[in-house]
């Protein structure tokens, strides 16, 4: 099975996420197959040009509201409280999540209002973040973001589940909501800066082994383990407000240990057995909320997102 839009595509210029719980568990499989008809036979013809991708993923709550425990994939569990993070998983993981992307705002816009529209009769909205782009995919601390992701079919194997009958060619999206210290960050030098990242800010390149710290981001997100180098597919965005700004950090990964161990080796003082300090990014961010979620299959022929919940 072929997996969803909005993962392998390169991130587009606009980004609107929403984060529902369910209301009324009785209602919940119609709202979600007239979602998913309407984007598959309307939306995403409507605006292929604006190249809108609408997402789905399910958090692991709604298996038990819906009484699909079962159904639950494995990788798929309560959020552990990784350093940086300011919040309490279980405050903040929701039921569901609708990843809307498109190169034109009033594109986003409108899908928002289908997908509004039709889950309102059985889920309650509880976040509504929006995020864009910026030239050469930069962040708001001025670096460019993505670099390091693995490219082309490097990525099937990163992201997509193999190996399961009922979640094959599905994923698990990863979402953050992190606030940026962009007082701290401008009171660096660019040297500075690039130190902290572990790139250039102008191209992105690496910097020299000789002037390149042990704590950058670049190598303290880098894990090589005995079994292969552990990699995460970044699709985020930058959201900026008037009292905050910062990245709408969402991965796409095949398990979630992938993303776990990334950021278990940012926050540890190790790297491999060496004791080289975390990654010094981390005193430039908070984790303010986010959640983990399992993004199925598109589904084939007459399927709906999320009829694995209902059926079989
Ligand atoms: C404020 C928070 C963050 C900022 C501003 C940030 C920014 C960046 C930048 C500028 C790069 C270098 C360019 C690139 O390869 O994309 C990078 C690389 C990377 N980041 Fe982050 N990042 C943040 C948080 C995170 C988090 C939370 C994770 C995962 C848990 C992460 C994982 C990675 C990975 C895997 C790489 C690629 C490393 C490589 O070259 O192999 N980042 N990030």
């Amino acid at each position: 099975m072929s997996e969803q839009k909005g993962i392998l595509e390169s991130p587009q210029g606009h980004a609107t996420l929403l984060t529902y719980d369910v209301r009324d568990a009785s209602a919940a499989q119609d709202a979600l197959g007239r979602l998913w008809e309407d984007v598959t036979e309307r939306l995403h013809d409507w605006y292929r040009a604006q190249t809108l991708t609408v997402t789905v993923g399910f958090g692991l709550p709604i298996f038990e509201k819906l009484g699909r425990a079962d159904r639950a994939p494995e990788s798929l569990k309560s959020m552990p409280r990784l350093g940086g993070d300011a919040f309490n998983p279980a405050d903040t993981q929701a039921d569901l999540i609708v990843q809307i992307c498109a190169n034109d705002r009033s594109v986003t816009y409108h899908a928002e209002k289908a997908v509004r529209g039709h889950l309102a009769t059985a889920f309650s909205l509880r976040d509504h973040e929006v995020g864009f782009g910026l030239p050469e995919s930069r962040g708001v601390m001025g670096f460019v973001d993505g670099t390091g992701n693995p490219h082309g079919d490097a990525r099937i194997p990163v992201v997509l589940i193999g190996d399961d009958e009922v979640h094959s060619g599905g994923s698990y999206l990863v979402f953050r909501k992190i606030r940026e210290d962009l007082a701290g960050w401008e009171n660096l030098t660019v040297d500075q800066q690039e130190k902290v990242v572990g790139r250039r800010k102008a191209d992105s390149a690496k910097l020299d082994p000789e002037s390149e710290p042990a704590t950058s981001h670049r190598l303290k997100s880098s894990l090589e383990t005995a079994a292969g180098e552990i990699e995460i597919l970044r699709r985020s965005f930058p959201f900026a407000g008037r009292d905050e700004a910062g990245l709408l950090f969402i991965c796409f990964v095949r398990d979630l240990a992938q993303y776990e161990a990334v950021k278990g080796q940012m926050t540890s003082r190790y790297t491999g057995t060496e004791d080289v300090g975390k990654d010094a990014i981390e005193s430039f961010y908070t984790a303010v909320s986010g959640g983990d979620y399992f993004v199925p299959p598109q589904p084939d022929g007459d399927g709906y997102i999320g009829d694995f919940l209902f059926e079989g």
